[in-house]
């Protein structure tokens, strides 16, 4: 039985409010080893998405995912790249954004979480909340973006549930409303009380990818109920409910939408148990794509005028195009392909000829799209990430962030005769947002200096070198752990008063930028220059 309003079968004249309206566009936050991958092979497969289920991880390499594409990826198990997945369902059209696991790459999962309407936030029912899900939650509430929490694994003995509802709110500062609640824990789970439905839903674990069908009881007093699941189970779950209704925490949707209080659900992703009425209510409560904020102010995803942003560059995606795919965030209009656009950047009209929808490495090129939608645009050369297109005149939309680095490395080329490589890779890497390149001009050394955030970007960076530009590089740490731009409107004071081991660097658009080892450096270099602007970010 499903919750949800099915939206109108496909036909030939949907409105472009109708269009938005069907849309549901997220994506999955956690910490690593909470479950995302098992919940999005399951939310795919009920979704139909069989084929694509069966992908994201492949048998005989369990930990494979097929949006974990690139071969370091695959050997480490982790997912570093955030593709993303499409998928029609009872009528909706549901984007799932994939976002990296691992803590080095956040900020490109931080792209990402901007290009979303709402979030699910998977717990292990052990663990509770955990260092990566509370920095992702924190993202997502800055953005003001709804989250959704599936709290999973409850198949293992875990923590009680209301503690772990209690760490969510003490945590992470947002209230919770339970919409089902566990019946027994670890050996003794039974399945979970559709608090909203009265149901009862029974978990199975014998018959795996099969659901008993839910039944409806009359209330937890029905003595129907005590034949389900036990009389003493039943006493506990009447228990448990009546705390849950003395503290509160009953569902407003309104609060949701504002990101004030989070639903929480219990299940089972590697069991299959409750993804698929977890499924039913992300798409009853997530929200639509709405307004967006720009710099003429909000624009209605139904307006007729088209716009959307870059949130993503990615190179080489496929070997067999070797080309750089711009991942598009719809926000408004009806996006055609073929239809010129305003490059707001570059003050010019551009043709969006080669649009993709895309799978992991696959791609498929499509003649339209709708708010809410991320497509894959193949234009070389013209897109930065945040770059806006518009039907209209020029838009911005709020600035992307930007991580400070913290990992500075000297990259070497030992092969001289590879020098051009060398270079058009470092510069595409750079504008894919995988490292940053700064230069050191006073020093003796011209090696260019790799900044990063997380230490496991140079990985990347010399993979991708070596795999996609034949160029073998070495790489020299060095001790400097903060970045600072100068970013003094005109031009920066001549003379500056540093310590001793202060690097003075250029970026690639040769911006001042200063590398320190220690906090300590900084805030002295700021005490002597009161009037120098420092930045953290480029
Ligand atoms: P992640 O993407 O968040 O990193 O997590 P992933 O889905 O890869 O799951 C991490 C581990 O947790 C996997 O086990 C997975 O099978 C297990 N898991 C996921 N959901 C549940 C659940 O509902 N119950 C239980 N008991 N386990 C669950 P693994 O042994 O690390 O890997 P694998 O060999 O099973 O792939």
């Amino acid at each position: 039985m499903s919750s949800i309003v099915e939206q109108p079968a496909s036909g030939p004249a949907r409105s472009l409010a109708q269009e938005v309206a069907r849309r549901r566009t997220f994506a999955i936050i956690s910490h690593p080893d909470a479950g995302k991958t098992t919940l999005t092979e399951k939310l795919l497969l009920y979704a139909g998405a069989v084929e694509l289920a069966g992908a994201v991880r492949s048998r005989g390499n369990q930990r494979h995912a097929t949006s974990d594409w690139m071969l370091m990826e695959q050997e480490r198990g982790i997912s570093i790249t955030a593709t993303a997945l499409e998928m029609e369902y009872h009528g909706y059209h549901i984007n799932l954004l994939d976002t990296p696991g691992h803590q080095d790459f956040s900020e490109d999962t931080y792209r990402t979480l901007m290009a979303v309407d709402s979030a699910v936030m998977v717990l292990d029912s052990a663990k509770g909340i955990e260092p990566q899900t509370e920095k992702l939650f924190h993202v997502c509430r800055m953005r003001g973006i709804p989250i959704l929490t599936f709290i999973n694994k409850m198949d293992h003995e875990g923590r009680a549930p209301l503690e772990l509802l209690d760490e969510i709110e003490r945590i992470l500062g947002i209230g919770t409303a339970a919409l089902n609640w566990p019946i027994g824990s670890g050996d003794q789970f039974q399945g979970v009380y559709d608090l909203r439905g009265g149901r009862v839903l029974r978990f199975e674990r014998t018959l795996r990818n099969q659901s008993r069908a839910p039944v409806k009881v009359a209330g937890l007093d029905d003595p129907e109920l005590a034949g389900l699941i036990g009389e003493g189970p039943q006493r506990a779950l009447k228990e448990d409910v009546d705390l849950l209704a003395g503290v509160g925490g009953a569902f407003d949707h309104a609060r949701f939408l504002k990101g004030e209080i989070t639903p929480v659900f219990f299940g089972s992703a590697l069991n299959n148990f409750g993804v698929e009425p977890f499924l039913d209510s992300l798409l009853e409560l997530a929200p639509a794509p709405g307004p967006r904020e720009t710099d003429r102010g909000f624009i209605e995803p139904s307006d007729k005028e088209t716009t959307g942003f870059i949130f993503k560059i990615q190179a080489n995606m496929d070997p067999r195009h070797r080309d750089r795919m711009a991942f598009l965030r719809i926000c408004s209009g009806h996006f055609q392909t073929g239809m010129a656009v305003n490059h707001t950047r570059l003050g010019k009209s551009i043709r969006l000829a080669r649009v993709y929808r895309l799978f992991g490495r696959d791609r498929e090129s499509i003649d339209e799209a709708f708010p809410g939608d991320v497509v894959g645009v193949v234009s070389p050369g013209h897109f930065a990430i945040g770059d806006t297109i518009t039907t209209g005149g020029p838009i911005g939309f709020p600035g992307i962030p930007r991580f400070a680095p913290e990992n500075f490395a000297v990259i070497m080329n030992t092969e001289i005769s590879r020098y051009k490589q060398f270079n058009k890779g470092l510069l595409q890497l750079e504008e894919e947002g995988a490292t940053q390149v700064l230069y050191s001009p006073h020093s003796t050394r011209r090696e260019p200096i790799l900044a990063v955030v997380g230490a496991l970007q140079f990985d990347v960076v010399m993979a991708r070198l070596k795999d996609e530009y034949g160029v073998d590089a070495r790489l020299e740490r060095l001790s400097y752990t903060l970045a600072r731009w100068i970013t003094n409107p005109g031009n920066p004071p001549a003379r500056l008063i540093l310590p001793r081991n202060v690097l003075q660097c250029t970026d690639s658009r040769d911006r001042p930028v200063l590398l320190f080892q220690s906090a300590w450096e900084l805030r002295y270099t700021q005490e002597e220059n009161p009037k120098v602007v420092f930045s953290d970010v480029g």
